[in-house]
């Protein structure tokens, strides 16, 4: 039987957002970052050995041209030659702010990975000289936010002194806080611009450095707000972190807006019912205009039911904080 291997890898959603880079050869990130791994949102990736690169997108062939420039980076990175065929799926709409290169590149590198080793877990992998943490760096390679998707829980990306410095880890597990997010899907067309476009005008942003001034600072509140599990202390800051990267995309030259109109009206009624007390939930927003409200599980019943009632058309994706990747032989 030929080998053949099934990644499901998940998304995150990010809390700190990378945005903009010091060096885009080797995804330097201009900042640190720091997200949330999903449960839900996730990518599944089938590989198998063949004679060239094949990829199938929900069983359609596919001539993504990333997919097939990450399998050459990967190659070229670790040595390795194969050619491969990849049959992928995700299991949420594709490029609508829930970050599907996160998912999809965390995939293609574990899966790719683990076809050209004959690894069948983790554990082989490493054993072959592929830790989480080295994948995580070949994956950051295809897609940045990829790199956080190697593992579970609150995931942080340190961009260090250097480029080759940078650290990718956990820094708590998913049980330390079991988060809710009720992605509201405001539209699942494909962005025209992509992030990685829009990354590299940050810098003609006359916000992007102040910003990079206060990180730091942000990172350590965001951190001891996770640790005391204080939402009320976390969720001012996700807002402010999300609505700062969206005005940078803004004020950027070329100036690209993610945010629809419904995006805004949403992001007025969440901060209105919330002060008249409705629930306790706070939005962040990735590079897109669906909005991720994080709230404590047990405040999710009533959040749905609110925004059921105000926006009867309203399309909703309920995900949680997650535990990290999987590998399965077939
Ligand atoms: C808004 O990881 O998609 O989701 O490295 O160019 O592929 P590239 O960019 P990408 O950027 C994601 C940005 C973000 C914030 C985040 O995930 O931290």
């Amino acid at each position: 039987m030929a080998f053949e291997i099934e990644v499901q890898a998940p998304s995150n959603i990010a809390f700190l957002k990378y945005w903009g880079k010091s060096d885009p050869l080797t995804q330097w990130p201009a900042g640190n970052s720091l997200s949330m791994t999903l449960k839900h949102a996730k990518t599944v990736t089938k590989a198998s050995l063949s004679d060239t690169d094949k990829i199938f997108f929900e069983g359609i062939i596919s001539s993504d041209r990333k997919i097939f420039q990450a399998l050459d980076l990967l190659r070229e990175q670790t040595g390795l030659k194969s050619r491969i065929t990849i049959d992928t799926r995700n299991t949420f709409p594709k490029s609508c702010g829930i970050a599907s290169s996160a998912s999809g590149m965390a995939a293609l590198s574990i899966a790719s990975l683990a076809c050209w080793t004959g690894s069948r877990s983790f554990e082989e992998l490493e054993k072959k000289g592929f830790s989480k943490t080295k994948i995580s760096h070949l994956a950051r390679l295809c897609s940045g936010s990829a790199g956080r998707s190697l593992f579970g829980g609150y995931v942080e990306w340190l961009k260090g002194d250097t480029s080759e410095q940078q650290i990718i880890a956990p820094k708590f597990s998913a049980d330390h806080w079991p988060l809710s997010n009720l992605i509201l899907i405001v539209s699942n067309k494909e962005k025209e611009i992509s992030s990685t476009q829009a990354h590299a005008a940050a810098w003609s942003s006359p916000l992007f450095r102040p910003r990079l001034a206060v990180l730091q600072e942000r990172q350590s509140a965001m951190l001891d707000a996770i640790k005391e599990k204080n939402l009320e202390k976390l969720g001012p800051l996700l807002e402010t972190e999300a609505l700062e990267m969206h005005s940078i995309i803004m004020t950027a030259s070329p100036s690209v807006s993610y945010l629809s109109e419904e995006t805004l009206e949403l992001v007025s009624w969440i901060r209105c019912e919330r002060q008249k007390g409705s629930f306790k939930a706070w939005f962040t927003i990735d590079a897109g205009p669906n909005i991720h409200l994080i709230s404590e599980p047990k405040d999710l019943p009533n959040l749905q039911a609110s925004l059921s009632k105000a926006f009867p058309n309203l399309t909703m994706f309920q995900d949680e904080v997650g535990t990290g990747p999987q590998i399965r032989a077939l």
